[in-house]
């Protein structure tokens, strides 16, 4: 089971939408919901990555500042990643009609996934969730599943473990895989995931994991997963399987490997090239594609409202 972040005080909410089998829903109409007025659409799915919340909310970091980085050691830029959040958390908010789902895909956590910067993160989602959204976690080299599980007493005992699962939307399935520290999925979550594709090769699948699959060649080099180029034979051999959706390398790109789209999420929190766009994904589903939208931290930024199609159906 993958970690979720129900809405506060409304957990028959998630129920209730579903059950309802269409895409929007009026949240007056189910008594839930801060904002009575406000409709949760389930084509809708805001994506964030990276988010690397300190226990300080006035810690900054120089993202540019790496082993071999080209920026002086005079112009490396500072991120406030607490502020990061919680702006995209107001847009986010804001939207309307707000999607029903959020994902983080991983390395919520600063440094190692310690119990004071959960605490921090989880004050910063407290808003999102506050209004209604679900929030869907997975596993990143900087998280510490235990530590944040233990700040989550409503977990039942069958939900802690791989945190892996699948949203099941009307347009797509979005699988959530557990890349865990090291981008290791094992035998075990291959083989579940080799079944649920083939169990549902009615409906497009979006797959998300922290780790990326290839090596990639961006301005900070990184490493691909360990079995990732099985995982993306495994994806082209499901013509249903259309993306793999990964954070990691904190830079918005987008590539091809066979039929299978990589996308490259940006980082909420702090970039590693100078001047790099950091922010969220604003997602929306219809049975012919999956429209993804970049919103920057920087308004002004050049790629601010970016736009990448993943087609579903042609
Ligand atoms: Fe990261």
């Amino acid at each position: 089971m993958p970690i979720i972040l129900p809405p506060i005080n409304r957990r028959d909410f998630i129920k209730s939408s579903l059950a309802l089998g269409g895409s929007v829903v009026a949240s007056s109409s189910l008594g839930v919901g801060r904002d009575r007025s406000a409709e949760f659409e389930l084509n809708r799915v805001a994506l964030l990555a990276d988010t690397h919340i300190s226990d300080n909310p006035d810690r900054s970091y120089p993202g540019t500042k790496w082993p071999g980085s080209p920026v002086k050691e005079e112009e490396h830029e500072w991120v406030n990643m607490a502020d990061s959040l919680a702006q995209s958390a107001r847009e986010i908010i804001e939207l309307n009609p707000r999607p029903a789902n959020l994902v983080i895909n991983g390395d919520c956590a600063f440094s190692r996934g310690t119990k004071g910067e959960y605490q921090e993160f989880l004050r910063l989602v407290k808003p999102i969730r506050e209004a209604g959204i679900t929030v869907h976690i997975t596993i990143g080299n900087h998280d510490n599943r235990e530590n944040l599980w233990g700040l989550l007493p409503f977990l039942k005992k069958e939900q802690v473990g791989i945190q892996a699962d699948i949203i099941e939307l009307p347009h797509a399935n979005l699988v959530l895989l557990d890349s865990g520290r090291k981008g290791i999925l094992g035998d075990k979550q291959t083989d579940w995931l080799t079944e649920q594709l083939d169990r549902r090769s009615d409906k497009p699948a979006l797959i998300f994991g922290h780790f990326n699959p290839l090596p990639t060649s961006g301005v900070r080099p990184c490493r691909g997963m360990p079995e990732g180029s099985a995982l993306l034979k495994l994806l082209a051999q499901r013509k249903h399987a259309k993306a793999y959706i990964h954070g990691h390398t904190h830079d918005w790109q987008h590539s091809k490997e066979d039929s299978v789209q990589i996308i490259g999420q940006p980082p909420v929190s702090y970039y590693f090239g100078k001047g790099h766009a950091h922010g969220w994904v604003d997602m929306k589903l219809s049975e012919k594609s999956a429209d993804l939208e970049l919103c920057c931290i920087d308004s002004k930024h050049t790629q601010h409202g970016d736009r990448i199609q993943i087609v579903l159906k042609s």
